[in-house]
């Protein structure tokens, strides 16, 4: 049980009992108030005197392309990998044996003998030698609300937080889940799980409470961090109420520890203990705990084609070394770079992006809390002009929202700093690619479009800056990553060779950042990913590989679907619709959307004798997906039809669903199998009269 330096342990709100406002020493702190800064104000980079980290053709001086190191890494994975292992982390044990892989059991191991701890390298070795180097730059929900957070408050931080957890309890392999905002205390909570041993699950804190709970309960977590609100393009969300509603549901957890984002009032339960009083308890050492390169770093739950979300596990070593040789060689990243990754810490991309390989390489990292439109369509461009940001790396469903604006609010803000952007979540259409490049990075910048997923831990496939000589064509990922080997697979399981070709994206090697489990179902992990192709971890996507050897995106083969860059199963919204007393049968899929990438598209066949008028049973189902999942898994479209394509044996053909959702009812194909072929008729008569 938690330790206590207080007489009387806080009760009622998230501050003191007296109701005098207790706040955190330090960075951690933060409030609404508003504190302009000026651009001079800003450190971009702080000190910047360590030796910087070595490019790959220092490395391995012998090789000259990036086709030669590819090939190379592929060829001989174990040197490759075990010299930038050794040269690039700090081990508290150092490995003998670089590999200890399974594949017939689908068990992966990297640097299995070696221990280190992914605090102490994220953090402590470059708060021993630049302790004023910015780590963090929060980008607060308000413009020119910025604060700067050095390696040296955040390791005092993030100590003081692993000592609250320790003296409550949490140990080595306990799982914690973070339902918070983006912020510089979500940082701290991942990285004082990781001094400690403990596992963090970090929750977007867009989910509703629904889903929470359903991730808690998986995860079998006891502790929960939040704070009483959070902000986000000036509204405010009531996160501290929707853990509550999540922990009634969740027996496993014994405590919630509140932080203060707005310092407004919460009520406080019994479970709920004030993280600003513990924190002041605490002093800024903490003795980082022994881990194995294969322990558990984190989970984070993603949606897959069926069932409920997965907890997709990541270790320590590997993915560490992964997400921080991907940052360096990516983005080119350079010291004394400002990296702006704007996704949330909620998803992949902000673990790998915005935390662990920024941090891992000594980098000075963004947290941007808003959005891209707050408080008007420039907001990305001004952060970058006021916090001289040199990489900033978004989303394509934001690049097609921007640039529906005049070209005069990204041209009214000084871009000089920027050198490389990127893209990641979605396919990067040739009009974003070109706004992008052409307008925001002046054709100046170098543009990269990286395909990967949470399973991958970091980028599997993107053109490379940093490679010599290589060129960067719009629209696509291009180039493999180190160690990755892509493989296209037809549907019999055959691969396809040479140029110009088409299949599913598979990889036939195996890299560092690979998930080495679906948490607590390692079966659904083979079956997911190494069953449907024989020897390959396949994607779910498809690829085509042109006839230069470049890989283009063409898009999920499952029934996964990807709006405004978030991963969506249709399932899962299926599911939520079914709990409707009127709705007797739900099909969901996806259709081409111009801002989102793909908009929720749902048929339903309603029960003989409703309860409600159709117009109620949407508003329903509306508030029902958003109360089950999260606001941006809501359909745009309800369309009530008379029956669904079925097969004679009963199974919903979605492929014809996909063309009329697509309103490209002459692209059906052979409807010829179904049990019904005229149902097919009033499906596109009942989309006609609906539009
Ligand atoms: C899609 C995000 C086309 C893809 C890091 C993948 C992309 C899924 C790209 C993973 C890209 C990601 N071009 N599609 N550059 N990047 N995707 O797990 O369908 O949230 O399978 O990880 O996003 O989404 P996830």
């Amino acid at each position: 049980r938690r330790k206590s330096c207080h007489p009387h342990p806080p009760l009622c709100c998230a501050s003191s009992p007296e109701g005098s406002v207790s706040k955190a020493p330090g960075p951690l702190r933060s409030s609404l108030r508003a504190t302009s800064v000026s651009k001079s104000d800003v450190i971009p980079a702080g000190d910047i005197t360590s030796t910087p980290i070595p490019e790959i053709t220092d490395v391995f001086p012998e090789l000259h392309t990036h086709e030669h190191i590819h090939q190379f890494s592929l060829d001989h994975p174990e040197e490759f990998w075990g010299q930038l292992a050794r040269s690039r982390l700090e081990w508290q044990r150092e490995f003998k044996t670089v590999t200890a892989h399974e594949p017939e059991k689908a068990i992966f191991r990297w640097f299995p003998d070696g221990q280190l701890n992914v605090s102490v390298n994220c953090v402590d070795r470059h708060a021993r030698h630049h302790p004023d180097r910015v780590a963090l730059l929060w980008e607060k929900d308000e413009p020119g609300q910025q604060e700067p957070i050095t390696y040296r408050q955040l390791k005092d931080e993030m100590c003081r937080l692993a000592n609250v957890l320790r003296a409550s309890g949490v140990g080595k392999g306990d799982r914690v889940a973070l339902y918070l905002p983006v912020s510089p205390l979500a940082v701290a909570s991942m990285l004082a799980c990781a001094r400690i041993g403990a596992v963090h699950s970090v929750v977007f804190a867009g989910f509703s409470a629904e889903a929470l709970a359903s991730r808690i309960q998986d995860a079998g977590a006891e502790t929960v961090i939040t704070t009483d609100q959070a902000v986000r393009g000036g509204k405010v969300i009531q996160l501290k109420q929707v853990v509550d509603a999540a922990v009634a549901k969740c027996p496993s957890v014994r405590q919630v520890f509140v932080g203060t984002r707005t310092e407004s009032q919460v009520k406080m339960g019994p479970k709920d203990i004030a993280l600003d009083k513990a924190l002041s308890c605490e002093g800024t050492e903490c003795e980082p705990a022994v881990q194995d390169a294969e322990d558990l770093l984190f989970l984070l739950y993603t949606s897959g084609s069926t069932g409920s979300p997965k907890g997709v596990a990541h270790t320590s070593a590997g993915y560490l070394l992964y997400a921080a040789t991907t940052h360096k060689h990516v983005f080119d990243y350079r010291d004394g770079d400002v990296f702006g990754c704007v996704a949330d810490v909620g998803w992949i991309t902000g673990h790998s992006y915005v935390v662990y390989g920024p941090l891992a390489n000594g980098a000075t990292t963004v947290l941007f809390e808003s959005t891209p439109t707050y408080p008007n369509p420039g907001r990305y461009w001004e952060t970058v002009a006021r916090l001289g940001i040199t990489h900033f790396y978004c989303a394509p469903t934001a690049l097609r929202l921007l640039l529906r604006y005049e070209d005069d609010w990204v041209k009214r803000y000084d871009r000089s700093t920027l050198r490389v952007l990127g893209s990641v979540g979605e396919p990067l259409n040739h009009e974003a690619w070109h706004w992008f490049n052409d307008l925001v990075g002046e054709k100046r910048c170098t543009l990269v479009d990286t395909w990967w997923q949470t399973e991958t831990g970091g980028i599997m496939i993107s053109p490379r800056p940093s490679a010599p000589g290589a060129p960067v064509l719009p629209a696509l990922p291009m180039r493999p990553m180190f160690g990755v080997k892509p493989v296209l697979c037809e549907p019999n399981g055959g691969v396809v060779e040479g140029m110009g070709v088409d299949g599913a994206l598979c990889v036939g090697s195996v890299w560092p950042g690979i998930a080495r489990t679906i948490y607590g179902d390692h079966k659904r992990y083979v079956d997911t990913y190494f069953s449907p192709y024989k020897g390959y971890y396949f994607s779910g996507d498809g690829a085509h590989r042109d006839q230069d050897g470049y890989y283009h995106i063409t898009g999920r083969m499952d029934d996964v679907i990807n709006v405004t860059g978030h991963r969506l199963g249709t399932a899962e919204v299926e599911d939520a619709m079914m709990e409707h007393p009127d709705v007797a049968e739900v099909a969901v899929v996806g259709f081409p959307h111009e801002v989102k990438g793909e908009g929720v598209f749902a048929f339903m066949i309603l029960k003989d004798h409703t309860h409600e008028s159709t117009e109620e049973i949407k508003n329903d189902l509306r508030k029902l997906v958003r109360s089950k999942i999260a606001g941006y898994a809501v359909p745009e479209t309800f369309l009530i039809c008379p029956g669904l394509p079925k097969t004679r044996s009963g199974k919903i053909m979605r492929r014809i669903l996909r063309k009329v959702a697509a309103n490209k009812p002459g692209e059906l194909g052979d409807i010829s199998t179904l049990a019904d072929p005229t149902i097919v008729q009033s499906i596109i008569d009942a989309y006609n009269e609906n539009r």
